[in-house]
């Protein structure tokens, strides 16, 4: 019998740290999950710390080849998928970071995009990157970084910082430091790559004022970036053939590959994507343009609605509010009311994304009177998240001029029946759920598997998805017409 190929998949997200190993028929035989701390400085700002992720990523790996009784010699290759934007800069020659990573989350860089903007710099950047100008994406934080951290620009013109989302910073450290890479999934992110030559555009890096020297070289998504080197988790010599941001892989591990084929995954945030094949299609709606995946010479892209608070919702209203214990007591809450009442909640916690683009919006409650508990406030938090997909939705039907087929679902929070019944309710169309939820680490085990030769094809991807479970709207239209126009009037206040 042939000896069994395994392949390990990292998905280091927002809130945590996912390690899945998969056997060559794409079962996972291992697993661990570890989450990290979030730092606030200030109102609207969030930071990671790049060595915090690191840890992470060590002790998961350590923890699931436990769990899966294999050791790291047996693994034929390694996956990173990485929640997208967060930057990042650090000493090339010692991997130090020169400070904080800035979350995709953060705020702080609102104004200089608003600046931007009153230039009259959107059409260009828009029709260049596919992405609106929003502190969302790198370019303006990594502007803040190399503006405000002590020594940075001579640093980065010199080329001894590199600048790095989560992906480059994760296979910089996994090589030793030999490889200054990203792929472009995660460079289709940064306002600095031209969408169509999947290059570096000068005049772009000109406008946010980075040098060349610190940029990674832009690769594909599934092809040899480097061998691992000095890890404490893993021998040295595995190599690292797979990279993909996390929304990207959902899209690849749903086994969307066909242009109409869409996905949503409820993680920290909740990101809608479309397989748009290989033409990148403009938005007029105001959803983004995005590479979904380069494997060999075929670049495919997907149109993106991106909404920042989906699964940060219940975790603030564990932490912040503390009506929750754990995260998934939330549904239990929110079941014990039959409904909202009138109560609404607009997710704006990190500002409004697609399709209004309002960074300085912010979270509201509505409607409540004295008969409001906060298992309303827990039922209406979910609806909030659920509206928020309704809308990017129904952009993407403009926008796309195609219904979405089959509506499929993953990430940590699809798992809350009561909020994806709710969204086939406001939409109409049917959920459909996979058996697996993480669909992030599959797609990244798989995009390595395939730059590794363990797969030649994305059959064997197509046959592992599974149905798990079907959500059929049952709401009447004129109560759905309610929610809608409740939720329209508390948006435009946000
Ligand atoms: O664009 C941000 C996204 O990649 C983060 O994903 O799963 O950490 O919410 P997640």
């Amino acid at each position: 019998m042939a000896k069994a190929k395994y392949v390990l998949a990292v998905d280091q997200g927002t809130t945590g740290t996912h390690v899945s190993i998969l056997d060559d028929r794409l079962r996972v035989v291992g697993s661990s999950y570890r989450e990290f701390p979030q730092h606030f400085p200030k109102p609207s700002w969030v930071e990671h710390d790049l060595d915090e992720i690191w840890a992470t990523v060590e002790q998961c790996i350590r923890s699931a080849l436990k769990d899966a009784k294999l050791s790291g010699k047996q693994m034929a290759a390694v996956g990173i998928t990485n929640q997208r934007e967060t930057t990042g800069l650090w000493e090339r020659s010692t991997g130090k970071p020169l400070s904080r990573a800035i979350v995709w989350q953060d705020r702080r860089t609102s104004e200089h995009c608003a600046k931007l903007r009153e230039q009259g710099e959107e059409a260009r950047v828009r029709e260049t990157t596919g992405l609106v100008l929003d502190p969302y994406f790198s370019a303006t934080k990594l502007s803040w970084l190399l503006e405000h951290v002590k020594g940075a620009r001579k640093r980065a013109e010199k080329g001894d910082a590199c600048f790095g989302t989560i992906d480059t910073w994760l296979v910089y450290k996994m090589t030793g430091g030999q490889s200054h890479v990203t792929d472009v999934t995660n460079a289709s992110r940064t306002l600095l790559m031209d969408v169509k030559r999947l290059a570096w555009d000068d005049s772009l890096r000109t406008l946010f004022g980075v040098p060349a020297a610190c940029l990674p070289e832009i690769r594909g998504s599934a092809e040899s970036y480097g061998t691992t080197r000095g890890m404490r988790s893993l021998p040295d010599g595995i190599p690292i053939t797979g990279m993909a941001g996390d929304q990207q892989s959902a899209l690849f591990g749903q086994a969307c590959f066909a242009p109409g084929e869409a996905k949503c995954t409820y993680g920290t945030g909740a990101f809608l994507l479309m397989n748009t094949g290989e033409t990148p299609v403009t938005s007029k709606a105001g959803l983004l343009t995005t590479v979904a995946w380069k494997i060999g010479d075929q670049t495919t892209y997907a149109l993106e609605g991106s909404s920042f608070i989906a699964g940060a919702a219940v975790q603030w209203l564990r932490d912040g509010l503390k009506v929750i214990k754990k995260s998934s007591d939330v549904e239990e809450l929110a079941a014990s009311v039959k409904e909202s009442g009138d109560v609404v909640f607009v997710p704006a916690l990190a500002g409004l994304g697609a399709p209004h683009w309002r960074p300085e919006a912010r979270g509201l409650f509505g409607g409540m009177d004295r008969s409001t508990t906060v298992a309303h406030l827990a039922r209406a938090a979910l609806e909030g998240v659920a509206m928020q997909i309704h809308d990017l939705a129904e952009a993407m039907r403009q926008d796309s001029g195609r219904q979405i087929p089959a509506f499929k679902v993953d990430g940590g929070a699809s798992a809350n029946n009561l909020m994806m019944q709710f969204q086939a309710d406001m939409l109409g169309t049917e959920v459909v759920r996979p058996k697996d939820l993480q669909t992030t680490t599959l797609g990244a085990a798989f995009l390595a598997g395939l730059g590794a030769g363990v797969w030649s094809s994305t059959d064997a991807i197509r046959q592992a998805w599974k149905v798990g479970k079907v959500f059929k709207p049952k709401m009447k239209p004129e109560v759905r017409e309610k929610y809608l126009t409740k939720w329209r009037r508390a948006v435009e206040r946000a």
